[in-house]
């Protein structure tokens, strides 16, 4: 199973990617780092299709059979960074695939927000967000931000648990669909 996580925080110290690569580590998943700031800003050109990184991150995400977007709360959305990466590649590395959104906010009751925002986004490139979502706060993070809390954590691996469930499912389905060769 090839999961393929998203830091949607362009910040190069920032609790999304904290969260993301603990993802990383634990499962042995591939991650997709935007704080990296290698993509270009998307602008409809042929070229930009062109560029290495934005062939290789593209193909990252098309192998991949789940996806888990996390994205930090800005300003009541998800962040333009990610929302960038969407609108670069479009639906191909989305469409009929199981997608986990864990966010995380500044502790103001915020969140859901960017939840909710990369939920209705991700259903405009026909990716399947998968029900389970989280919202992570600075408590939830060890001091100094180094790590993702156990307890925290522990509700993290609920999604992740759910994610790959869903992505199970989908390759059952479609080691089905291979056998019965119409
Ligand atoms: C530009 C900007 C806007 C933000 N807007 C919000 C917000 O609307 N709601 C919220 O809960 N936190 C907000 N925050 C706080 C972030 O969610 C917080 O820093 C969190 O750790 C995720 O961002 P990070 O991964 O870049 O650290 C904002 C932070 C920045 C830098």
């Amino acid at each position: 199973m090839n999961i393929v996580v998203v830091n949607g925080s362009p910040r190069a110290i920032g609790r999304t990617g904290v969260l993301a690569k603990q993802l990383v580590d634990v499962f042995n998943f591939s991650l997709v780092d935007l704080a990296l700031g290698e993509l270009p800003l998307y602008n409809g050109e042929a070229e930009q299709k062109e560029l290495d990184v934005v062939k290789s991150i593209r193909n990252t995400l098309i192998q991949a059979d789940g996806i888990v977007l996390c994205t930090p709360e800005y300003n009541n959305a998800m962040s333009g960074a990610l929302k960038n990466l969407i609108e670069l590649f479009g639906s191909e590395p989305f469409k009929k695939k199981p997608i986990a959104l864990l966010a995380v906010a500044g502790g103001g009751k915020g969140g859901i927000n960017a939840l909710n925002n990369a939920r209705t986004v991700v259903r405009g490139v026909y990716g399947n967000a998968i029900p389970k979502h989280l919202v992570l706060d600075p408590v939830d993070f060890i001091e100094n931000d180094i790590s993702v809390k156990e307890d925290a954590f522990t509700k993290v691996t609920e999604v992740i648990d759910e994610l790959k469930e869903y992505v199970q499912k989908e390759i059952l389905y479609k080691e089905f669909l291979e056998s019965k060769s119409f």
